[in-house]
């Protein structure tokens, strides 16, 4: 009963990802394949059960640079994942890996290469040129909308790529991505070295309130990862309970918009009241929320949904740096 309640909440969560993504316009910029690989990865783990191993093979001393939208390859390495988990019907396992290739044959431009390869069922050859067709689909009809690879297909197509399916059935299936490679940017490097370091010790303490646990635990776990100390709050009561006991260590709140018991926006206002030092708040909405920027009223920062856990992270650090170098002299 529980372990299924998780999973239906799982699903709930894949699919108000994939719905958030449809519509919005892609935003490329310089983007690491294997972080965007690796950041997806903690997603999956959520998603499997514990028959299938999820094998990540990245080399971040050799970063994959393309020109892409994060959330949008985010969104590609999960749903390609999710289509392995549900081809794996004993024990199994999914491999996932990125390569930048030079020199590849009759082709002089280096490539970035995604793989998702699984141990599943396959796919037969017949079925094989249908697949990406919008809302075609073998699983029953409450478990697959037959979208997942027409999603995966327009983003590859958008970034300027394109996807190969390989499959024996009875033996699995690999999915490959090619998309053009870039040069590493300027700042990349300075950028990729310091984490290890900078992880080891914590980059202070942040208060997380969303009433869905699932999305409470995947952005606890990426600040986590960054270094932050996190405690979550289920609403908008246990969010102001916590504040008053933490109040000493807290650096930044992170709140949803959509809170029970206290609505995000009553939340921000009361610590405004209550706060001498302003304290930097990030809301979190997924909703147009029509007016929400007037009243916050600068009160705090938007992060609208979808983003991707790097930029939440990103904006997490800069605004805890901000706050740390308030007090300095
Ligand atoms: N890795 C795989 N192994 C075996 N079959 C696959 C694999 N990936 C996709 N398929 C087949 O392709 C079909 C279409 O996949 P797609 O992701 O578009 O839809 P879906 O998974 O059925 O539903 P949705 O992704 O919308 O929940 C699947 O129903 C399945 O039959
Ligand atoms: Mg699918």
């Amino acid at each position: 009963m529980r372990i299924e309640d998780a999973v239906a909440q799982a699903n709930e969560v894949v699919r108000g990802l994939l719905a958030l993504s449809r519509n919005a316009p892609s935003h490329k910029v310089p983007t690491e394949l294997g972080e965007v690989v690796s950041d997806t990865a903690r997603l999956i783990r959520g998603l499997l059960p514990a028959r299938i191993r999820l094998e990540i093979d990245v080399q971040p001393e050799q970063p994959v640079w393309v020109s892409g939208d994060k959330s949008q390859l985010q969104q590609l390495v999960l749903n390609l994942a999710v289509n392995s988990r549900d081809a794996i019907h004993g024990d199994g396992r999914i491999l996932i890996t990125a390569r930048r290739i030079a020199d590849t044959e009759g082709s002089a431009d280096p490539v970035a290469r995604l793989e998702i390869s699984d141990t599943g069922e396959g796919i037969p050859p017949e079925m094989a040129e249908h697949i990406f067709e919008p809302f075609f689909s073998t699983r029953p009809r409450e478990q697959g909308s037959g979208l997942g690879l027409a999603i995966v297909h327009g983003i590859v197509t958008d970034h300027g790529g394109r996807i190969q399916v390989r499959s024996d059935p009875g033996q699995g299936t690999t999915m490959a991505i090619d998309l053009p490679a870039i040069d590493p940017p300027p700042e990349a490097s300075a950028e990729l070295t310091p984490p290890a370091v900078q992880e080891s010790r914590s980059q202070g303490m942040i208060l997380v309130a969303d009433d869905h646990r699932q999305i409470r635990e995947i952005i606890a776990e990426s600040l986590e990862t960054a270094g932050f100390e996190v405690v979550s709050a289920a609403d908008g009561n246990e969010l102001l309970r916590l504040l008053d006991r933490h109040r000493k260590e807290v650096r930044l709140l992170v709140i949803d918009y959509d809170l029970p018991a206290r609505s995000g926006v009553e939340c921000v206002r009361t610590v405004r009241r209550a706060e001498g030092a302003p304290l930097p708040i990030i809301m979190i909405t997924g909703a147009a929320a029509e007016g929400l920027e007037d009243a916050l009223a600068g009160e705090a920062l938007l992060l609208r949904k979808p983003f991707a856990m790097v930029d939440l992270v990103r904006v997490a650090r800069r605004m805890t740096a901000v706050s740390e170098n308030r007090g300095a002299p």
